[in-house]
């Protein structure tokens, strides 16, 4: 868990009274997906595996508040008082959905901060958590599948050793734009599991900021 002036981040595995809150963060980092991930289902699969980014504080800047927006599937939607989460809940700002593809790959099905909460190393927690879970299981490797265009999931994934392996044209049906195929290998190797403690520390101080 990371601390500071009185706010925590911390990641743990989806619970059954997330799955709201988590339906909500993913319409709004995904407003195009159609249709929404059944994370009821996936809750139940063996092969899913759903972690989740709490706080302990919302920390939802006045100034990004919109009083217009009820529409879920409208951007600012999530800037409004509704924030998907209800008192006494854990307050999530992410999560990331991976599928145990075979016993030594791990697939990252999706993964989304909320948009308030950028920028703040959440996401990088997330996949950096998804990787140390996936090494316990024993996989060798985690590949994704990306838009072309997504630059900050781009250089997320690189930052983590994941590398271009090819491209599926037109994978996206909205758009019909092409995903780049992004593996890292060998995450079991020693110099990966010293390179994820590397960037743990500072990760760490990221959020404490
Ligand atoms: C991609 C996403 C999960 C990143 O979450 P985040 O919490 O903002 O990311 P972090 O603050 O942890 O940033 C970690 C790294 O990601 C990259 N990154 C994140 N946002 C970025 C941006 N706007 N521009 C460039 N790089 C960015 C950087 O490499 C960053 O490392 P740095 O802080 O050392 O520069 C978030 O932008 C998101 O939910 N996007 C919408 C959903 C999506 O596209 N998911 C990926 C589908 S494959």
């Amino acid at each position: 868990m990371a601390k500071s002036k009185g706010h925590t981040q911390s990641i743990r595995k989806m619970k059954a009274e997330d799955i709201s809150q988590v339906s909500f963060i993913e319409s709004d980092a995904f407003p195009q997906l159609f249709p929404p991930t059944s994370f009821r289902r996936e809750f139940q699969r063996k092969i899913s595996t759903i972690l989740v980014a709490v706080s302990n504080s919302q920390m939802v800047e006045r100034k990004e508040f919109s009083p217009y927006s009820k529409d879920i599937r409208n951007p600012l939607h999530y800037r409004s008082t509704n924030t998907g989460s209800q008192d006494g809940m854990d307050f999530l700002t992410g999560f990331i959905f991976l599928w145990d593809t075979t016993v030594e790959e791990s697939h990252v099905m999706s993964i989304g901060t909320r948009r308030s909460h950028r920028r703040k190393g959440i996401g990088e927690f997330l996949l950096y958590s998804a990787l140390l879970n996936s090494i316990k299981k024993g996989a060798r490797s985690l590949t994704l599948e990306v838009r072309v265009s997504n630059v900050p999931a781009i250089s997320l994934y690189k930052k983590y050793g994941m590398s271009t392996q090819g491209l599926r044209k037109s994978y996206y049906a909205d758009n019909h734009e092409d995903a780049k195929i992004m593996t890292v290998y060998d995450i079991q190797s020693l110099d990966y599991r010293n390179s994820l403690n590397d960037k743990l520390v500072r990760l760490k101080k990221h959020l404490a900021n």
